[in-house]
């Protein structure tokens, strides 16, 4: 797997969320390429993964929603945020500890966290979306 990868995150399959990016690879190569046909009409979320993202802990944007809401996550492990919307969104820790750019449609946003604690976030334009990684 290198920078090339691309995941493809059917809408209606979002079940998947929060699998680690390398099962959700496989799960793309396995499961989505019989539904690629259609995927079009129904919307489909591609990102190029960067390196290192194997292992990665994944939260998909979706109408407005962090899913899942809540991770929890090992001290050194890395989350990261996959926006699936036709709308702009960040990842903006309450605290300040990271904050994304502002994500189109399909890019993706990693951090690394390497404390424990609970850090709640949000999105900037729309503050009203809110979730939570626990690292423990
Ligand atoms: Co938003």
């Amino acid at each position: 797997m290198n920078g090339t990868t691309v995941v493809r995150l059917v809408t209606r399959d979002l079940r998947f969320i929060g699998f680690t990016i390398g099962l959700l690879a496989t799960f793309a190569v396995a499961c989505f390429s019989e539904h690629e046909t259609t995927a079009a009409v129904e919307g489909v979320c591609s990102v190029e993964l960067g390196e290192g993202l194997p292992g990665s802990t994944v939260v998909v944007i979706n109408r407005f929603t962090f899913g899942p809401p809540e991770v929890r996550v090992r001290a050194g492990d890395r989350v990261t945020w996959i926006n699936c919307d036709p709308d702009p969104h960040t990842s903006t820790a309450d605290g300040g500890e990271w904050s994304s750019p502002l994500l189109a449609t399909g890019q993706g946003f990693s951090q690394t966290f390497s404390a424990v604690g609970d850090f709640p976030y949000h999105c900037e334009p729309h503050p009203f979306m809110i979730g939570r990684v626990i690292v423990e």
